[in-house]
């Protein structure tokens, strides 16, 4: 029997599980809007003009959103055909079989569970400064953690376990306050494109690529494609939707619509704000921590700036919020496939939520964001993530050679070709990443693969069947 059909064998329905089916497909592409726009746009975009890509940092959100679409689409042909458990990892699953799927499972663990924890300091810099604006900054030492001069990052540790709170409560509640603090972030963008747009001044995008398309300066990667390894983070969150493929109402119709929305929403976005932030400050001067609201400051509107930094801390909590949902998710997935213990997978009769899987990551997360400087970890997301697509990408043309016939409602026109330039792009803005984000990735990959052997190999529900 296929992986496939074995999959669906051993299958399971949602009422065995009690997951609920309440989210539309608008709910779906708020999801993943709420997953996407965040530090990536807020923070990276002035990092990666000023460092890499110079004003054509818009090229490199263009490079880096044309992997992304490929892999988007390939996510929406298998969403609408495999279904079942949604995610790279169920996909993969039905394609490659368990190690495969195992291996994509903890590449995606790496890519929420590190992203959150990431998000989360850079959340906490941002609500520290709002707090001492008003006269009630927190001391230093609770701002950051042991290895950076501090004790404890206390707004990181503590957004992480209010987040916990909130998705235990249930999704319907989660996925309400994640479509208000999604509107607030539009409308943070929309004030900051409003002033922006008048106080442009081209001189700014001369030299456009000081740093061409790929050279190396100081033993390091720069130029327009390594700025699209580096602001591929802002687009990091898009496939969050396809975890939500339990409690889509309509997950074959719904999932694709919400994954191709929310990209194509995001990477407009990205391609005006960065166009726009370019126009208005010389890049040179963009390597700063909140770069939008920099920007602002510096043509003298300090209202808006002010403004935008508010919105910022909504706009990141989504992304924190979507992308922990995320996580627990796949957990489950994984757990109820028996590649990990079925503790795991235990969702609570009243909430219908995942209790114990989101109390454990989230402890997890809280205490690596609240005592671990997470720079270097943050590189770490955007491997794990660009793994999982090439394999996503991967998956569908495997899919097409082994189940020709299989009932496609979504299908990507022009045979093999659009999957096939999603593995080579994804793959190329691997290569572009720096070396030691390489080893550390092996290493993370070698971990997974030692809990693979030792347990999930004897437990999994394929052994079982
Ligand atoms: N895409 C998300 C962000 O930029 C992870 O914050």
């Amino acid at each position: 029997m296929s992986d496939l059909f074995r999959k669906k064998a051993v299958g399971y329905d949602d009422a065995e599980f009690g997951l609920k089916r309440v989210l539309s497909a608008l709910d779906l592409t708020l999801l993943g809007i709420g997953a996407i726009i965040g530090t990536g746009i807020f923070v990276l975009t002035g990092v990666a003009a000023a460092t890499q890509s110079g004003p054509a940092v818009v090229l490199s959100f263009v490079v880096a959103g044309f992997a992304c679409g490929f892999a988007a689409l390939s996510y929406a042909e298998l969403a609408s055909s495999v279904g079942g458990c949604g995610s790279a990892y169920g996909y993969s699953y039905a394609a490659f079989g368990e190690l495969i799927a195992w291996i994509i499972a903890w590449d995606l663990i790496l890519e929420y569970g590190v992203s959150v924890a990431a998000v989360a300091n850079g959340w906490s810099g941002y609500f520290n400064n709002a707090l001492t604006a008003i006269g009630l900054g927190l001391p230093e030492e609770l701002t950051k953690g042991p290895f950076a001069g501090g004790i404890v990052n206390l707004p990181a540790f503590g957004i992480v376990i209010i987040l916990m709170l909130l998705l235990i409560m249930g999704v319907r509640e989660t996925a309400r306050i994640n479509a208000a603090m999604v509107a607030v972030k539009l409308a943070t963008i929309a004030v900051f494109l409003a002033v922006g747009l008048f106080n442009i001044h081209p001189a700014n995008w001369t030299p456009f690529a000081p740093f061409g398309w790929f050279e190396h300066v100081d033993g390091k990667p720069v130029g327009i494609l390594a700025g699209a390894s580096l602001v591929f983070f802002a687009y990091v969150g898009f496939d969050a939707v396809s975890t939500a493929v339990e409690e889509a109402r309509d997950p074959q119709r719904d999932v694709p619509r919400g994954l191709i929305g929310s990209l194509i929403f995001c990477t407009i976005i990205y391609i005006v704000v960065s166009g726009v932030l370019t126009g208005i400050v010389n890049y040179t001067e963009l390597n700063v921590s909140s770069p939008v609201a920099f920007a602002l400051q510096k043509i003298g509107f300090n209202w808006a700036s002010a403004l935008v930094a508010a919105g910022v801390i909504a706009g990141l909590t989504t992304v924190m919020l979507v992308l922990y949902y995320a996580l627990t998710r796949i957990i489950v997935g994984v757990s109820r496939d028996g590649l990990l213990p079925p503790y795991f997978s235990v969702v609570n009769e009243k909430t219908h939520t995942p209790v114990r899987t989101t109390v454990i990551t989230g402890l997890g997360m809280a205490i690596m964001s609240g005592f671990i400087p997470l720079g270097v970890l943050a590189e770490l997301v955007n491997i794990g993530t660009l793994a999982a697509f090439v394999l996503v990408c991967a998956g569908v043309i495997a899919l097409r050679k082994t189940h020709p016939d299989l009932d496609r409602p979504f299908k990507m026109p022009g045979g093999i070709i659009l999957p096939v330039m999603g593995v080579l792009s994804c793959g190329a803005l691997i290569a572009f990443l720096p070396f030691e984000t390489h080893l550390r990735f092996i290493v993370w990959l070698a971990l997974g693969l030692i809990i693979y052997f030792v347990y999930s190999i004897r437990h999994s529900r394929l052994a079982a069947a």
